[in-house]
């Protein structure tokens, strides 16, 4: 998705192309790290040495199918950008970096609120998230201003790998924010297109989507109004299962090479799975007084993604499974603790399929040769 430039006094907005690369990683460094950086507030020098990131990284930003690196110049210098990445029915903001001499006069509100545009306007996204390191009180009070919060949820910082830098501290990681921009979010779709670390921040969107709709209250059977909660809870595993369904049908039919024959009927025992996890899900929202929702609308309710890989390379097809897997742990495991024993019935159902899903998970992990 591109947007046309907007103008703002002599401010302009407009997606990088490839000639913008070198001086975005220029400005990108400038505005975190070394001495240049501490002449703006974004400094990040005291907690973390060597680079924030490099050429190959920001190219991929901006050649990203899902997204774009937005910039901001001022007179045809480059004195701002962030990525903005569309990630199911939601927008991601990263990268974020103004020139440090331009920065307290407002163009990082002006930046974020152009992207919250496109993210709204564009792509109707339900939310903007972000990770943030926790020790960078400043810039979370920055965002917080802005109508961000922190949903709870952590990611640990990949130390080791110096693509991030070289940590001064041990105990560095990210916080997630998210500010509602009140979208539907539209229709999720498979991209084919996971980005590196994809998985990481997936799991945390999904369990902050889990949150918000738990968070409308604990379930108590006298309570008609949180058993609709768990009615809604069970419909996005339906969804859930349905698409774990259909893409392991379709990997199994699709396989193709040397191994494919014991790859391929390991999928097609998987789709029978899910398919059941489906049924099991659909039945105890009939029993809870609903109509379970196994429409094709309906799957956009999904917590993973329709993922199509090269029919050859069946590595891919394994990772993707397991991306999925590891993602439907993670959610149900959170299902079950927000049920506890307001709901034992369900709370046991979502155990049984739980204890599947682990198996899937132990089963492509094997073939992986992990
Ligand atoms: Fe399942
Ligand atoms: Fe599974």
């Amino acid at each position: 998705m591109r947007t046309a430039p907007r103008d703002d006094g002599d401010l302009a907005l407009r997606p990088a192309r490839d000639q913008d690369v070198p001086a975005a990683v220029a400005l990108i460094e400038s505005a975190y790290r070394g001495d240049a950086s501490r002449a703006g507030w974004t400094t990040e020098a005291d907690l973390l040495g060597g680079r924030r990131t490099d050429a190959e990284a920001v190219r991929a930003v901006v050649g990203a199918p899902g997204g774009q690196l937005l910039v901001a110049t001022r007179e045809g210098r480059l004195v701002g950008c962030a990525q903005l990445e569309r990630r199911g029915g939601d927008a991601y903001f990263g990268m974020f970096a103004v020139a440090p001499a331009a920065q307290g006069g407002g163009l990082g509100s002006t930046i974020l609120a152009g992207a919250e545009r496109i993210a709204r306007e564009q792509w109707r996204a339900a939310t903007m998230q972000m990770t943030v390191i926790r020790q960078r009180l400043d810039l979370i009070a920055w965002y917080e201003r802005r109508g961000y919060a922190r949903t709870g949820a952590t990611q640990p910082f990949p130390y080791g790998d110096e693509r991030f830098g070289v940590p001064r501290r041990d105990d560095l990681e990210f916080v997630v924010l998210a500010k509602a921009l009140g979208g539907s979010g539209g229709r999720r779709r498979g991209t084919g297109t996971v980005v590196p670390n994809a998985f990481a921040l997936d799991v945390t969107k999904i369990r902050a989507d889990a949150r918000a709709k738990m968070a409308e209250g604990a379930v108590t059977k006298d309570n008609t109004s949180d058993v609709q909660a768990v009615i809604d809870v069970l419909n996005r595993v339906v969804a859930t299962e349905i698409v774990c369904w259909l893409r392991y049908t379709q990997h199994a039919i699709a396989a193709s090479g040397i191994d494919r024959a014991q790859v391929a009927a390991e999928f097609t025992e998987h789709a029978t799975d899910e398919r059941q996890h489906m049924e099991r899900a659909a039945e105890r929202i009939s029993q809870l007084g609903a109509a379970p929702d196994l429409s094709p609308e309906g799957l956009s309710k999904s917590h993973t993604d329709y993922v199509v890989t090269d029919d050859t390379d069946l590595t891919k097809m394994l990772e993707e499974n397991l991306v999925a897997e590891r993602i439907v742990i993670s959610t149900y495991q959170e299902i079950i603790r927000w049920i506890g024993d307001s709901d034992p019935t369900t709370r046991r159902l979502m155990e049984s399929i739980l204890g599947d899903e682990e198996d899937h998970a132990d089963d492509l992990n094997d073939l992986l040769g992990n």
